[in-house]
């Protein structure tokens, strides 16, 4: 039983027993009892109250439309407690609109593309942003408190900041930024935000712009354009220099003439390799080709490429050999194919020594399926293997001046595999050979023939 059941059992008890002596003997005990049973309702009645106010006020800080639906309860302690609701019903809209205000305002920072810092007027952090963590490669927990020329640990933002602060105007600068071991290009826009009515703090607001992959795709298209105006200019320069001493006189020494001719020859032949490589390639680019998807057969792939290089093989003493634990079928589009195969087999050819073996190798597993081209030749220096794949490159023009080439055909390989939902990867070791594998995805094998 509880104390309140106690006390109102007590409290109703008196009030009988006070009713019995009153009945039974008059009024001296009976008046005592009732007056100790009233005071214990009296007491119990007063904590009910003051229990039904606390909890109105409870429900109404949680949340004060409730109230509304209270209506018993407002009548009868009206006076009491209308003015705390209204109160509590002010703050609860004001807090609703601010929050909401906050909630936008933190959707439109967490989501900027840019990163964004705030600092105080001693360029102490106050908050960042996730695209600020993301672009610099910063936590917010250890930019935030610190200062931002510290935080930032480069020369050109530690002077941004400071001439900012200094010059109170709006300050703009592209500037690198090394993290990770890599360079990111970042344009900041620096402003002091000055409250309107001069009164209240200033702050420092800081805008990165990353830059990288607009800059890095820049410098590519200046790169192809000045690269195939250097690589049309050479042999064309070389075709009039040669047709000039041709009609110069050179025609008469039969001899010479022959030589002249056959580095017009080359020449020409080195435009149209490239005019055809740049045609290929922005073919490839252009996201217009078709695949045309059919059952390839192994054997017959590699028969049609030693076909396609016999005469080349056998003038360099070369073997292209064929290994295939066993022959098969997949589907893929065949001229695409051959076109990734004959670039690769002529960098095997170009870049290996005479007498050497070229291997096509070709296996199978859960992921899909691999074709190798494997060289014995000069093989590729280890930092530039990344680099093979870019248009133009060539690894070190001077060690292999003679080989002709565009520093096109591994861009074309590798524009040619992604049409094909594919992937290359290239292993090396210098002066022992390359292994340049093509990755085709699984769903292309076709079961063997029953
Ligand atoms: N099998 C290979 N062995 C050695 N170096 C290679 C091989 N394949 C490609 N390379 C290097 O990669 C560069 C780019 O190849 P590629 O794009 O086919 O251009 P190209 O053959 O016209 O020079 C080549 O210039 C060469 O330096
Ligand atoms: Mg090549």
């Amino acid at each position: 039983m509880s104390f309140r059941a106690f006390v109102l059992l007590l409290g109703v008890g008196a009030f009988v027993a006070g009713g019995v002596f009153m009945v039974l003997e008059g009024h001296g005990m009976a008046r005592l009892l009732l007056f100790v049973g009233l005071f214990l309702v009296l007491h119990l009645l007063v904590r009910l109250v003051y229990r039904i106010v606390a909890r109105q006020a409870d429900a109404a800080l949680k949340n004060p439309l409730t109230i509304a639906a209270q209506g018993f309860f407002d009548d009868l302690f009206d006076p009491m407690l209308s003015g705390l609701i209204r109160l509590l019903k002010e703050k609860h809209e004001t807090s609703g609109r601010l929050a909401e205000v906050a909630s936008r305002f933190e959707g439109v920072f967490d989501n900027m593309v840019e990163g964004v810092v705030v600092t105080a007027s001693n360029s102490q952090i106050l908050m960042v942003n996730p695209a600020f963590e993301r672009i610099l490669a910063i936590p917010a927990k250890e930019a935030v408190g610190n200062r931002l020329g510290i935080v930032v640990r480069e020369t050109a933002i530690h002077q941004l900041v400071e001439e900012v602060f200094r010059t109170k105007t709006r300050v703009m600068r592209e500037l690198g930024y090394r993290s990770r071991g890599a360079t990111k290009v970042l344009n900041v826009v620096a402003t002091i935000s000055e409250p309107r009515d001069g009164s209240g703090k200033s702050y420092g607001i800081f805008l990165f712009y990353d830059m990288t992959t607009i800059r890095g795709l820049e410098r590519v298209r200046k790169d192809f354009v000045a690269n195939v105006s250097h690589e049309i200019r050479t042999p064309l320069t070389s075709i009039r220099g040669y047709a000039e001493a041709l009609s110069d006189g050179a025609l008469s020494d039969p001899e010479l003439a022959r030589s002249f001719l056959g580095i017009i020859s080359t020449s020409a032949d080195r435009l149209s390799r490239l005019v055809n490589d740049l045609l290929e390639l922005s073919r490839l680019e252009s996201g217009t080709v078709d695949l045309r998807l059919a059952p390839v057969e192994l054997g017959a792939l590699s028969d049609r490429l030693r076909q396609e290089f016999a005469d080349r093989l056998a003038k360099k003493e070369m073997r292209l050999d064929t290994d295939f634990a066993r022959p098969f079928t997949f589907v893929t589009d065949d001229s695409l194919l051959q076109l990734v195969l004959v670039n690769l087999v002529d960098n095997a050819l170009k870049y290996s020594p005479p007498g050497s073996k070229v291997r096509l190798g070709a296996t199978t597993d859960a992921t899909g399926i691999q074709i190798e081209v494997e060289d014995r030749g000069m093989g590729i220096p280890e930092e530039e293997l990344p680099r093979i794949f870019e248009r133009f490159y060539r690894v070190d023009r001077s060690r292999s001046p003679a080989v002709p080439g565009t520093g096109l055909g591994l861009s074309i390989v590798r524009h040619v595999m992604t049409l094909l939902s594919g992937r290359v990867s290239v292993k090396s070791a210098l002066g022992q050979g390359t292994t340049i594998t093509l990755h085709l995805p699984a769903p292309s094998l076709l079961p063997p023939p029953s």
